[in-house]
């Protein structure tokens, strides 16, 4: 079967969807939204750096996607720094009929987990147009939910689950988002970023340490937050920014599941500006430049190291190609599922189709 599949965005993650949706062999690319006006009228093709015109060209025109009544619309827009437009958007198609899987709004990566002002409604619109909207990447995403199941499923027993991302971002161009919410290049005297006021960091990755938990058929007491940031002595240069002697160049942050006092299910991140950032902090293995990392205690005990990027590829454009190809390769799995808001545990494996040469 077919798929009629529209991408929405073409930005980090969004280029490298629209790509992998033109070149599956079971999707059909029958639209793409762009919003900034130097896209608007180019060719899909073009967007995403290949080479052959796919005849479809970008627009910024809701209503012309919507008419098109697709099987699934790609959503890769900003999600978390425009919430209110980007929940119009997407509840356009549900209400439409159109499926979403999108990498956008991460606090729906556990929909039960998420705000009511944001749940309620989408799953509104999923019952209005019998739609099914499912929202993953790899962190949030592969890396709380699939590889865990992963290691868990290798397991006779378990007593701990950590889960943690080890990247150096140095390579990554995303200042807008990554840099001004993580708050690399403030100095600690100044307010915090975004991402460590109370109760930010258990919206994004709370869902998923409650999906795990859930999914074990364990009932944790309370969720916990935990940041340190890390102040470079000397300058940094790195494609984010300029990171000057005393602003932050590593941060290190957790949502801690607690069960009788203890940590049992924590989703950690360690992310530096360079190799040379926080040297006291864990590293990937191997000298790798990143890691997803799950650690099972319990019998026989297992560790999954996961690294994106191979070649010449590094591990920050691995992170937005895997992010894009976990939910372009659960289009399908989305289209034949219920209607509603659903997480992984709701799908059957989503992963890439055939082998090419
Ligand atoms: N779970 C994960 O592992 C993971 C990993 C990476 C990213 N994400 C999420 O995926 C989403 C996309 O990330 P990204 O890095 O691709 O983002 P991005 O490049 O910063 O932005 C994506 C696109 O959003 C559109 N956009 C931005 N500001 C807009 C505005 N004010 N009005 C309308 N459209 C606007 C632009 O679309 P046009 O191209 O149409 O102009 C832009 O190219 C984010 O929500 C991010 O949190 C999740």
């Amino acid at each position: 079967m077919t798929y009629r599949v529209i991408q929405f965005s073409t930005g980090n993650v969004g280029q490298h969807s629209l790509r992998h949706i033109i070149e599956h062999p079971d999707l059909e690319l029958v639209g793409v939204h762009a919003s900034s006006p130097a896209k608007v009228g180019r060719d899909a093709a073009e967007l995403c750096g290949m080479s052959e015109p796919t005849g479809i060209t970008a627009t910024d025109d809701l209503k012309a996607l919507l008419d098109l009544g697709a099987d699934c619309v790609v959503y890769t827009s900003q999600g978390e720094t425009r919430g209110p437009g980007a929940l119009d958007e997407i509840t356009a198609f549900l209400r439409a009929g159109t499926n979403v899987v999108a990498s956008s709004m991460v606090w729906l990566v556990n929909p039960d987990a998420a705000d009511k002002w944001l749940r309620d409604p989408l799953e509104a619109a999923c019952l209005e147009g019998g739609s099914t909207m499912y929202v993953n990447g790899i962190d949030p995403g592969f890396s709380g939910d699939m590889l865990p199941f992963a290691a868990l499923s290798l397991c006779q027993s378990a007593t701990s689950v950590l889960v943690q991302e080890v990247f150096d971002y140095g390579s990554y161009d995303d200042a807008e988002f990554t840099g001004v919410s993580f708050g690399f290049g403030l100095t600690p005297e100044q307010d915090p970023p975004v991402m460590f006021l109370p109760g930010v960091l258990r919206s994004i990755w709370g869902g998923p340490v409650a999906h795990l938990a859930e999914c074990l058929g364990v009932e944790l007491d309370e969720l916990r937050e935990r940041h340190e940031t890390w102040v470079t002595p000397t300058v940094i240069e790195c494609t984010m920014m300029r990171v000057e002697p005393g602003q932050v160049a590593a941060v290190r942050f957790a949502v801690e599941g607690i069960k009788d006092g203890e940590p049992v299910i924590v989703m950690e991140h360690v992310n530096r500006l360079t190799q040379a950032a926080a040297p006291d902090w864990p590293y990937p293995p191997d000298g790798r430049g990143g890691v997803h990392r799950v650690v099972v205690t319990g019998r026989p005990g297992v560790e999954i190291n996961a690294h994106v990027g191979s070649g010449d590829l590094d591990q920050n454009d691995g992170g937005v190609i895997a992010t894009a190809a976990k939910v372009v390769n659960a289009v399908a799995a989305v289209c034949a599922a219920r209607p509603g808001l659903v997480a992984l545990r709701d799908l059957p494996i989503d992963q890439v189709h055939g082998l090419m040469r």
